[in-house]
């Protein structure tokens, strides 16, 4: 798996967890990743599992204020997936053996995109980050709000945990909680979204950084 193409085809023909058997489409992720950040959620709901697209229903138009008005980005700036591929049934949560069966292409889709930044959106997505795909649930409210440095697929990347959006948005006190978070993490980025300050620090500039497989 050299190429995001090459990623979603190996998805496409997966049969590794038994989520492949009740699945409609396979949600492999999207986005150019260009300006080095990487969003991950937990697994596909019902529309991205309709749509093969992730973060569409709710949560996603949440997702994508947040970048676009928080961040100064574009949706296609950055490049958005989850832990696993295929949607649960009944929206229940993904299971430990599920997500270390999908971890390949999350593995897969770093080292080819190489972020600066993954962004873990809910427990999840931070458990599989941080501790380790298949580990017990790390409590986010824990771990949110701080960044923390990560190997992953032999890439150095700084994990950012923060609250899933659906999260925010069954409980509205938790909107203040992830905008907070958001906005701390416009500040990683140099402010504005520009990311003139992350690259400085890097001591690249911002055209001169393009993922691998561009
Ligand atoms: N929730 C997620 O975790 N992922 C999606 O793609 C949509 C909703
Ligand atoms: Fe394969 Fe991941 Fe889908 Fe399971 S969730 S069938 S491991 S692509």
């Amino acid at each position: 798996m050299d190429t995001l193409e090459e990623v979603a085809d190996a998805v496409a023909a997966c049969t590794a967890c038994p989520l492949h058997l009740s699945r409609r489409n396979t949600v492999p992720g999207e986005g150019t990743g260009r300006k080095g950040i990487m969003f991950v959620g937990e697994a596909p709901g019902r529309n991205e599992d309709e749509q093969g697209r992730p973060f569409v229903g709710a949560a996603g138009e949440l997702l994508t204020d947040l970048i676009t008005r928080i961040l100064g980005l574009r949706r296609d700036d950055v490049f958005i997936t989850n832990v696993v591929k295929c949607r649960p049934p009944g929206n229940r949560e993904p299971e430990p053996g599920e997500a270390a069966a999908c971890w390949r292409y999350l593995e897969a889709q770093v080292r080819i995109l190489r972020p600066r930044i993954i962004v873990a959106l809910g427990r999840h997505a931070a458990t599989a980050l941080l501790a380790g795909p298949g580990s017990r649930p790390l409590s986010i409210g824990a771990v949110r709000g701080r960044p923390r440095t990560a190997r992953i697929a032999g890439v150095d990347v700084t994990v950012f945990p923060t609250l899933h959006p659906a999260a925010a948005l069954y409980n509205r006190g938790q909107m203040d909680v992830l905008e907070e978070d958001f906005r701390r993490l416009a500040g990683m980025l140099g402010g504005g979204g520009t990311l003139d300050a992350f690259m400085r620090d890097r001591a690249i500039g911002p055209g001169e950084w393009t993922p691998r497989n561009a």
